[in-house]
């Protein structure tokens, strides 16, 4: 959601800012703009629309040159998407991009009116330009100082100033910034695709450090102008995780890249045939005495949640709810010291999620959090952090980082389990082991793209579709449903296939498509039942289920036949076709796969 780049340095910074803009592009943005320090002024281009938009005007209006200046792509929030509301913001004088969102940004803009200043879009971010414009007495860091001191909110910022032209500043806080620290010169960005390119050392700013960045060094301080000493990180993802890879699209290539990412996630928790969740702080001693667990995400990873929930408390008989983030940090939830708060988050951003951690803390509950992104707010804020490795997820609609998420539920609930005495040791280890087949089974099923994509050709001219399921394979289809909804712009609803009759059956009719999930054993024939009850009003059924269980064929017009496992483990074999599906419908459907409309992938707004 908004994405920064920043450099100052040897080279000409245009086509920097706009390659490393790129890469920012899965974040979601409606519009697009840099500020370049062109001999000694402040030189601002924008535009509504894509990064191409942008070139295009540049190309007919003049690219400008410099070594130094900021980038942004915008999402929304204040302000429709236009040329005037697009970053950078800002006089003469200074230019600011920023993410995130200021809440007072109303009475400052009043102040300034009443200073004499004049406002031009309708953003938050014009009235910080301005007022940093207004503390402006010939120090930078100074006029950031006094700024933040006075707004309220979240914001990530990179900021020129007119008298120092080959100097880039920086403050965040509640909002994502890292400082890439590269032969040539230094970067600022939101993210670390962004910098994969020219260097792999970086660290984080820490809320409320002011970066001032040169051509040779970057000095970072404290509110109070204290100098800050930084430990510099090296980014493990390699270039080629951040590239397509001759893969059409982000997603496929992230769907295909599940089996390494569950295995690289794995194999580093378990030990002589256990889980072992220790490395992160989490001891069995701990797991033992929690009263209650609740699991509180958003989007896909809510749904990893969900799929959470329902194996711990199947196998280790311990009670625990799934929360939104955005209803959790809303509805007095009742936490106590006695309580074990999972956050997950693929990004470790997401504004609800970050709150409602903060107030899992407050309440004086334990925090776990499950987090791809290295280093990010919820990661750091967290009491005990399990990373995934899934490395950078870059389409918008999540796949491997809800697989990788999926496996360490797992693992938690089978730790959980052992710990408080539900399973034994060889009944843990049996599930660690079954377990450790997934990565290969998974890799056996990716051949199914063919299969997937001859039924998501029957779905292209759905208005809308249900998903069904009952138990885990409920908890899966709505991740199913999700996934296809948000990228083939298809209405699709998931409905545990009991709670049809009450009420969603009546909108079955005839060619209606229906997918039901069918791979739990304990529920088969009752699914089943439900698919036939469908299917006699006129829907058109695709089946997922498991080896063996295929042979009423007349009860599917489509089947999709996964192999045999447990039963708990069959949803991480299942998501691949429910992923494969909606892929393809929208790639039939001639949709921006990668970034669909309206979306963002990280929501660091509430
Ligand atoms: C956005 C993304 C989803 C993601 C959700 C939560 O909606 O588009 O893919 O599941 O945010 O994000 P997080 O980074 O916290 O997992």
């Amino acid at each position: 959601m908004c994405g920064i780049v920043g450099y100052t340095g040897k080279n000409d910074c245009v086509d920097l800012l706009i390659d490393g803009l790129s890469k920012l592009e899965y974040r979601g943005y409606d519009s697009a703009g840099i500020a370049v320090m062109c001999d000694g002024q402040i030189e601002v281009k924008k535009s509504k629309g894509r990064l191409a938009d942008l070139e295009k005007k540049m190309g007919e209006e003049g690219k400008p040159h410099g070594t130094c200046g900021i980038g942004h792509t915008r999402w929304a929030t204040h302000g429709e998407p236009s040329d005037i509301n697009s970053h950078p913001h800002g006089n003469k004088r200074v230019s600011i991009v920023h993410n995130g969102i200021i809440e007072n940004y109303r009475e400052i803009k009043e102040f300034l009116i009443d200073q004499g200043y004049s406002f031009v879009s309708e953003t938050d971010t014009e009235t910080v330009a301005k007022l940093l414009d207004y503390y402006y007495e010939g120090n930078p860091v100074d006029a950031i100082a006094h700024v933040i001191k006075e707004i309220r909110g979240s914001y990530a910022m990179g900021i020129l100033f007119r008298d120092f032209p080959d100097k880039v500043y920086a403050v965040r806080k509640d909002s994502p910034l890292i400082i890439g620290l590269g032969e040539d010169g230094n970067f600022i960005a939101s993210d670390v695709p962004a910098i994969l390119k020219y260097t792999r050392n970086y660290y984080l700013l820490e809320p409320n450090e002011i970066a001032t960045l040169s051509v040779n060094g970057v000095d970072v301080c404290d509110i109070h102008k204290n100098p800050v000493k930084k430990e510099v990180n090296v980014a493990d993802w390699d270039l080629d995780a951040a590239e397509k890879g001759g893969y059409e699209h982000f997603m496929l290539k992230e769907i295909n890249e599940q089996p390494t990412a569950i295995r690289t996630t794995i194999a580093p928790r378990i030990s002589e045939g256990m889980p072992y969740l220790e490395e992160s702080g989490m001891t069995k001693e701990m797991l033992r005495d929690y009263n209650r667990i609740y699991i509180v995400a958003c989007g896909t990873a809510m749904h990893a949640g969900l799929i959470g929930k329902y194996v711990i408390e199947r196998i280790a008989g311990i009670e625990v709810t799934v929360d939104i983030a955005s209803e959790f940090r809303y509805r007095n939830p009742i936490i106590t010291d006695k309580d074990l708060v999972i956050l997950i988050s693929q990004s470790g951003e997401t504004a609800d999620t970050l709150a409602a951690l903060k107030l899992a803390k407050e309440k004086g509950a334990t925090t776990m959090s499950v987090v791809n992104v290295k280093g990010s707010s919820i990661a750091r804020e967290s009491d005990v952090v399990v990373y995934t490795h899934a490395g950078p997820e870059i389409s918008v609609a999540s796949t491997k980082a809800y697989a990788v998420q999926l496996s360490v539920m797992y693992l938690l609930a089978f730790e959980l389990a052992y710990a408080k005495g539900a399973i034994s040791k060889e009944k843990c280890m049996e599930l660690t082991a079954e377990l450790q087949k997934v990565p290969d089974k998974i890799q056996d099923i990716l051949v199914l793209k063919e299969r997937c994509q001859f039924i998501a050709s029957r779905l292209i001219n759905a208005e809308s579709l249900l998903y069904i399921g009952r138990g885990l394979d409920y908890a899966l289809s709505m991740e199913g449903s999700l996934k296809l909804k948000e990228i083939s712009y298809i209405h699709s609803e998931s409905y545990a296939a009991g709670e049809l009759k009450h009420g969603t059956i009546s909108l079955v009719t005839d060619d209606m498509p229906v997918i039901a999930i069918a791979t739990q054993s304990d529920l088969f024939e009752k699914t089943l039942s439900n698919i036939k009850e469908v299917k006699a009003r006129g829907a058109k059924v695709t089946m997922i289920c498991r080896e063996g269980t295929e042979d009423d064929k007349a009860v599917a017009n489509h089947l999709v036949t996964l192999p045999n496992m447990d039963d708990i483990m069959m949803p991480m074999l299942a998501l691949v076709p429910m992923q494969y599906i909606a892929y393809y419908t929208a790639v039939l459907k001639g949709c921006d796969v990668d970034k669909p409309r309206n979306l963002a992938k990280s929501v660091t707004v509430e």
